[in-house]
């Protein structure tokens, strides 16, 4: 290895299995649910010069099958030794992760469960092969004694044949509680009897879709010379740019170390950027599906669910792929080829001014480094793209697709909306929580909030036109759990108090939100105390390299309160110091017919732009577009 956050190989993955084993760990029933790269703390890592011996540990998260035990472990592959064993109450500290082994298994237990069978035959249904019984986490009610017991929900949809796209098909009303550990259907609650939908939506199918339009000629994206990126390993340089490439089970990719080169410096911004959490909370209050909340990241592990993608249609242009390496229930590396996407967009017009005195026209284009990678979690897809523009903005863009959760929609629901005749997709929201480990040109950090001030009329206003700016120190971590302000223009500015550009004030990146609603569910509610980091938009707290994900480590049916409320209880100062910023986005879908049988590309995200980060517009030396030439 030759970095401390270099990612983890299929090697290391092996030596860390054998490690836990020879350590009397594992047994027949083990399940890995996680096994993952315990990243040095942030100062080691600055402080690493090439060619230092590096230490290399683990973090695993086992299961017990057979008693539903589960343990933590941290491991050095380095020094051979086990470093930590934590046993787990799962009543107090929740449960792994969700495997992928457990999705057929709660197929497996509806099935062969008397009473579900009934169920389905009261519908009609008599091929259960044509029954998808979908593995949905559990979250975390007052179920009599379901605290403690690693459960999953099923819903199920029927398929007309073995290729029919189920999601059409919803046999709403009926919904079994499974136990995963003691293999049975704990509860079955068969509400009522409701029509299953019968309209198909199988979008590959060209007898249901029809022909396709020959109007659309070729766009190719023609790169003569090749890409302007080099990427060494897993460090991609790029007009100024630089980063490390880092994948993880849990959050996917990650971007470790942003810096841009201004002069003769590498000014680091971000040490580390990732989605540390999403959760999809539905609107059905009704007894089927009030529970229906899913962490994409802490319960299914979005590096898990990532897709291989395919050059011409994921992607285009000159693409370089990475590979990634996650570990499957054995604990055995499982590679996923094609997993992160890099390459360069044009991005239209950059800058442009055509002077009305001296008759000087200039023009130059845009361009960003996109880095990407796409993720299936059930019926959903989701792509997380970053960008890096040449002026120096940073963007997320989350594009969301795939096909709709349904539901049997009556006239009058409250909580759907009827997307095809029959056929319901419940109200709900996509709430993604990035975590921003800033380092803006040092770990010497603060936040500001920035509104716009109207100034009433007076005497230094008379003629009422004048606006100006609000800011607010944001000291400590109870004064920056902030939502956004669109009416006020409010942005979050992340400032380095210790360096200032040329005209004396701090250096700073601006964090612009997109001001969606935060969480929509009562704040009483169990979703709202397992999701609080969604209740605001923006949290920022003193960096700890133990504070990795904000609804806590342990996601699945986690009763609630950990992560970033326990942190932010510390009620740290935050004035200078070394920060992670937390900012929760996302949409909140109403789906419109036009969603339906595939939802074309939602996007939600956020911006960072440098504000006085650089001494002036820092594209001049552009050169205009190559050819054809301009004017
Ligand atoms: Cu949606």
């Amino acid at each position: 290895m030759d970095h401390p956050l270099a990612r983890l190989t299929a090697e290391e993955i092996r030596a860390a299995r054998i490690l836990l084993d020879h350590a009397g760990l594992l047994t027949k029933a083990t399940r890995f649910a996680v096994l993952a790269l315990e990243e040095p703390p942030k100062q080691e890592v600055l402080a690493f010069t090439e060619g230092e011996p590096i230490e290399r540990r683990v973090r695993a998260v086992l299961l017990d099958s057979d008693t539903g035990r589960s343990r933590t472990v941290l491991a050095s592959i380095s020094r051979d030794e086990i470093d930590q064993v934590t046993d787990v109450d799962p009543a107090v500290d929740g449960q792994p992760p969700i495997l992928l082994e457990e999705f057929g298994a709660a197929d497996e237990i509806v099935k062969s469960d008397a009473r579900w069978q009934a169920a389905m035959a009261r519908r009609g249904i008599t091929d259960l092969d044509l029954v998808c019984a979908c593995p949905l986490s559990a979250g975390s009610f007052d179920v009599p004694g379901e605290p403690g017991r690693r459960m999953l929900r099923v819903l199920s949809f029927l398929q007309h044949h073995q290729s029919d796209h189920p999601w059409a098909h919803p046999i709403d009303g009926v919904v079994a509680y499974v136990d995963l550990t003691s293999q049975e259907v704990v509860e079955l609650i068969d509400h009522e009897t409701r029509p299953i939908p019968q309209e198909e939506a199988n979008v590959d199918d060209p007898g249901y879709v029809g022909p396709a339009r020959m109007t659309l000629r070729p766009i190719e994206i023609v790169q003569p010379q090749g890409r302007s990126f080099v990427v060494e390993g897993d460090v991609v340089r790029w007009e100024g740019w630089s980063l490390r490439i880092g994948f993880d089970a849990r959050e996917g990719l990650v971007l470790h170390q942003i810096a841009f080169r201004d002069g003769e410096r590498d000014r680091p911004i971000i040490y580390r950027a990732s989605i540390a959490e999403m959760v999809v909370p539905y609107a059905d209050p009704g007894p089927v599906r009030y529970w229906q909340n899913y962490f994409d990241a802490g319960e299914y592990l979005l590096g898990q669910q990532a897709n291989s993608l395919t050059s011409g249609c994921d992607c285009v242009g000159d693409i370089h792929y990475l590979d990634v390496v996650v570990t499957d229930g054995d604990g055995a590396p499982r590679e996923i080829q094609n997993a992160v996407c890099l390459h360069e967009e044009d991005f239209g017009v950059l800058w442009k001014h055509t002077d009305l005195f001296t008759g000087s026209a200039e023009t130059r284009r845009q361009r960003r480094l996109a880095i990407s990678f796409f993720v299936t979690v059930g019926n959903y897809d989701y792509g997380f793209y970053w960008y890096l523009y040449l002026d120096g903005t940073i963007a997320l863009e989350v594009k969301t697709t795939g096909a709709l959760f349904t539901s049997s929609y009556r006239e009058g629901d409250e909580w759907a909306s009827e997307v095809a005749p029959g056929l319901g997709a419940p109200y709900h929201q996509h709430l993604f929580c990035a975590r921003l480990d800033m380092t803006i040109d040092g770990v010497t950090n603060a936040v500001e909030e920035i509104d716009v001030r109207r100034e009433p009329v007076g005497p230094r206003n008379p003629q009422g036109n004048a606006f100006a700016r609000s800011v607010t120190r944001l000291t400590r971590e109870s004064d920056a759990a902030r939502v956004a302000e669109p009416a006020l223009g409010r942005s979050w500015h992340i400032v380095n108090p210790q360096q200032t550009n040329r005209l004396g004030r701090p250096v700073a990146y601006a964090l612009y939100p997109q001001g969606q609603p935060t969480l929509l569910a009562d704040e009483s509610s169990s979703i709202a105390r397992r999701a609080a980091f969604a209740t605001r938009h923006l949290w920022v707290t003193r960096y700890d390299p133990a504070q990795r994900y904000p609804a806590g480590e342990l996601v699945n049916q986690h009763p609630g309160g950990a992560g970033i409320p326990r942190w932010t209880a510390a009620n740290r100062g935050l004035d200078g110091e070394d920060l992670v910023v937390w900012h929760t986005f996302g949409t909140t879908h109403i789906p419109r017919p036009e969603d339906w049988p595939v939802m074309p590309v939602d996007t939600c995200g956020f911006v960072l732009k440098p504000v006085g980060f650089f001494d002036r517009n820092p594209t001049l030396d552009v050169p205009p577009p190559f050819a054809p030439p301009c004017g």
